[in-house]
């Protein structure tokens, strides 16, 4: 292209450099901004003599009509190499706008890769984050009055069996469930609304075989406040896990017992994998039941200091072991702790 006006020639040629340097905003406000290059060409027109003044218009159009064509190929090409939903790393050792190919290269064979609990956590903290729930990680070591009094399991209760497994000498409780930390929460998070989700790791006083582990991973969830009910806590789950597996599921709800829920209920998803015509994935039975959740208990409540009389709310705890392992379809929940490294590389 070659113009014939000087003026125009010049931010042309100017164009040419800053199209292979300046990004996509920094071009629009250098040459469409208020005191931009071809707002200042555009602003002339009508100062130019009436001689010049058809041709000098009719060129500054040109460019104008160029130069944006060439912004929406450099807006396209930084989205093609973001993705649309490319999230920004601000602890990446570049520039977001290195090319590809110009990028250091992290992975090699020989170097670590994210584990795949570690990434399917990555993925539900970044999934509760964007629902509006706080985080906050549990406890690796607890004591007796988070495990079972703040949860309403009192002395001597028969249901404290099913979950008093491991102790110090020190009388300190490696958890058995992350609900360990419903009172801290709403402690902390509270006066409601809270609305709030607890990792962590969980131990438990297992024989292991290929749903259970000895040693696992929860993910606890709480929302409390007026006016919340069991249809909140089934769309909140369902929505979360959606999210998570990408694809609509069935649920099913079914009584269960824990005594810090009332009512209780094991919830129950459709398989991803068979759409319920039974696969190896869910036994064959077309459902895969995934967690125990229900009503916060008004002791419950009451214990952490929230009047139990104008608010309420719903708890839940999910396995992120069991929950990984039917996204990815692995067989054994063993080889998730087990190091092995032909298994780890393949989700690396
Ligand atoms: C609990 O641990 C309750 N704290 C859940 C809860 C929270 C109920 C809040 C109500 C309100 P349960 O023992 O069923 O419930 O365990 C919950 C989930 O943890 C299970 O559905 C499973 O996904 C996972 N899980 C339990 N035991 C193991 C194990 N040995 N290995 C791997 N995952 C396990």
């Amino acid at each position: 292209m070659k113009f014939k006006q000087k003026e125009v020639e010049k931010i042309y040629k100017k164009l040419g450099k800053d199209l292979k340097s300046k990004t996509a905003s920094e071009l629009k406000t250098e040459y469409l901004g208020k005191k931009g290059a071809i707002s200042a060409l555009l602003q002339k027109i009508g100062s130019k003599e009436p001689k010049d003044r058809a041709i000098f218009g009719k060129e500054v159009n040109i460019l104008k009509t160029y130069f944006e064509e060439e912004l929406t190929k450099a807006k396209l090409a930084t989205r093609e190499t973001l993705g649309s939903s490319a999230r920004i790393d601000p602890t990446a050792p570049f520039d977001v706008n290195t090319p590809e190919e110009n990028r250091p290269k992290l992975l090699t064979a020989d170097s670590g890769s994210v584990h795949p609990l570690m990434r399917s956590l990555e993925e539900f903290v970044d999934i509760f984050s964007r629902m509006g729930f706080d985080i906050m990680e549990s406890r690796q070591l607890d004591d007796d009055y988070h495990m079972f009094e703040s949860l309403n399991f009192p002395k001597g209760h028969p249901a404290r069996d099913m979950y008093d497994t491991f102790r110090t000498e020190e009388n300190l409780i490696p958890p058995a469930h992350t609900s360990t930390m419903q009172n801290r929460a709403l402690k902390t998070f509270g006066p409601p609304p809270v609305r709030v989700v607890l990792p962590g790791f969980c131990y438990r006083n297992e024989a292991t075989d290929a749903s259970h582990e000895h040693t696992f991973f929860q993910i606890e969830g709480i929302y409390v406040d007026r006016g919340i009910s069991v249809g909140d806590m089934i769309g909140t789950i369902k929505s979360y896990l959606e999210a998570f597996l990408d694809t609509t599921l069935d649920i099913k709800i079914q009584p269960a017992f824990f005594p810090f829920t009332e009512p209780d209920v094991e919830f129950t998803i459709s398989c991803p994998f068979c759409q319920k015509a039974g696969c190896s994935v869910c036994g064959h039975s077309g459902w895969i039941e995934l967690m125990g959740c229900g009503m916060i208990h008004p002791n419950v409540l009451k214990e952490a200091g929230i009047n139990h009389k104008e608010f309420g709310g719903f708890a839940w705890g999910f396995g992120l072991d069991r929950i990984t392992m039917i996204k990815h379809g692995i067989e054994d929940i063993r080889n998730l702790h087990g190091g092995d490294l032909n298994f780890l590389r393949q989700f690396s």
